[in-house]
């Protein structure tokens, strides 16, 4: 097991001069920070974190809860991981990169926490459990539905020892046929209804790149937690706060249960399916590349598409803008033509519209593209690369990409907080080595003297079964 190391190494990125926070404020129910009316006096991104204070147990592994407890780490949350001793949370070793280090699947999820290892299913164990549990404001978890409490951590049980303990849980499914079920992104993504209206109509249903079952219910289960932090100021007793996987994705899919409704009305005219004479079925069909909003929007070429992958644009039709596309793309008849004019004449022909105004991106970069249509206000989103994102020093100059250090696998990229409170500035600090803060948490955190730290650790319940025993 790794022995706990100074704070010093565990500054890292942008912010490596400055001194990491790790001071604790325990919270208080009825503790006015300021009164509740006089505005702090110390500069903005000086007066502590808005998080700070606030204890988290992170019981999370994978993707969707390290997700959430990373965004409250950013935020300032003391986030204490709690790993398998010896294993760690899964990620440390799938799609490793780097020989004996911690894959970049785990470094970018896991920022701003500590580590503990602890065999919860040993006597042991579970007393250091308790002890964190009886310290924290929150306990965050996503393992299969039942696994915390065959673990004996039942609500009843947590809200015993603390009944202050928020204890906030994502699942695959909510209640229902499908409650006890095991879940991950895809499986999500199908369930919650976006495999199903993504892709092109002609093809099989697609899943999307952005992680929205995994990361986006992290995002939803982190919300949760901060607005039941918010209610116990007023009701001093935690609370459970769940989000289901298939919810989640769900939610973030509500404009194709709103074109499930409107199909009552008739055909979707904003779909490119409707000008091509393609009639709809009874269910919310795929649409392409087709604008999920009332503009028509496309994905077009641009200069160098034939061995650039990513040499495309989105370009949308904005009916306030037709003018100026018209006059861009060398059509300005089509401003008073009355089979183009107005958004109904245009959306029989819209494929063929698209195909005229990809004459003309076809002609330019994408960035050149986006230069001129952004000088007249006409929205259009460049196709970037990853290779590009990683390389915009935009994106590195506001903390959005931020390059980080790790003790074993050197310098690496990764995604920095993207939601920023200007007094409350976030320090991307490396994810930690597998039981790297054990003895502080124990000691510094917990508050159990060295003799009981002796004991616990004598006892195995925070290190790997030895060879012989795990065989027998
Ligand atoms: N000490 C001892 N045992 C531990 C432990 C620790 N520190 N941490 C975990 N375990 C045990 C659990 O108690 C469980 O044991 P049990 O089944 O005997 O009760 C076991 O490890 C496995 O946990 P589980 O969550 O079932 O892991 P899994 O690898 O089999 O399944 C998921 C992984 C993600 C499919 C599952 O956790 C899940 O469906 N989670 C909810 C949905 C979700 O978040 N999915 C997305 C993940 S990105």
């Amino acid at each position: 097991m790794a022995k706990s190391k100074p704070k010093k190494a565990r500054s890292q990125g942008k912010s490596a001069a400055r001194k990491p926070v790790r001071k604790v404020t325990k919270l208080s129910s009825t503790k006015k920070t300021n009164g509740g009316s006089r505005p702090s006096s110390k500069p903005y991104g000086q007066a502590g974190k808005a998080l700070e204070g606030v204890r988290i147990l992170d019981f999370t592994h994978v993707q969707s809860g390290p997700t959430c407890t990373q965004l409250l780490a950013w935020f300032g949350a003391d986030v204490v991981k709690v790993e398998r001793p010896g294993i760690g949370d899964i990620t440390r070793g799938q799609l490793v990169d780097v020989k004996g280090a911690d894959s970049l699947y785990f470094t970018m999820l896991n920022h701003n926490k500590r580590s503990i290892t602890i065999d919860s299913k040993h006597p042991q164990g579970m007393r250091v459990l308790e002890a964190l549990v009886k310290k924290c404001d929150v306990l965050v978890e996503n393992f299969a539905p039942g696994a915390l409490d065959r673990m004996g951590l039942t609500w009843e049980r947590v809200h015993k020892l603390n009944p202050r303990m928020i204890v906030a849980s994502i699942k695959g499914f909510g209640p229902g046929p499908y409650e006890d079920c095991k879940v991950y992104e895809n499986v999500a993504q199908c369930a919650g209804g976006s495999a199903s209206t993504t892709g092109f109509r002609e093809g099989p249903p697609l899943v999307t790149g952005a992680q929205i079952g995994d990361s986006g219910t992290g995002l939803h289960l982190a919300l949760g937690i901060v607005s039941a932090l918010y209610q116990r100021n007023r009701t001093g007793r935690g609370q459970k706060v769940s989000v289901a996987m298939q919810d989640g994705v769900l939610n973030l899919c509500r404009v194709k249960l709103r074109d499930q409704q409107r199909l009552k009305a008739g055909p979707l005219t904003e779909y490119s399916q409707y000008g091509e004479g393609i009639p709809f079925g009874d269910a919310t069909p795929r649409a392409g590349n087709d604008s999920g909003g009332g503009q028509p929007g496309w994905i077009l070429k641009c200069k160098g598409w034939e061995n650039d992958p990513d040499a495309y644009i989105y370009f949308i039709t904005q009916a306030p803008v037709w003018g100026p596309i018209c006059d861009l793309i060398g059509e300005p008849t089509w401003k008073t033509d009355p089979e183009y004019a107005t958004p109904r004449a245009r959306l029989p022909k819209l494929k063929a519209i698209f195909r005229r105004i990809e004459d003309w991106t076809e002609t330019m970069t994408k960035f050149e593209v986006m230069e001129k249509c952004n000088a007249v206000d006409i929205p259009v989103g460049p196709i970037l690369s990853m290779k590009e994102i990683a390389e915009e020093p935009s994106l590195r100059s506001t903390g959005t990409v931020v390059e980080v250090d790790h003790p074993t696998r050197g310098k690496y990229l990764s995604v920095g907080n993207p939601i920023k409170l200007s007094d409350s500035i976030s320090e991307v600090k490396r994810s930690p080595l597998l039981g790297e803060h054990t003895d502080e948490i124990l000691m510094d955190f917990v508050g159990f003297k060295t003799n009981e730290v002796a004991e616990i650790k004598n006892s195995g319940a925070l290190s790997a079964p030895k060879k012989e025993e795990k065989a027998a």
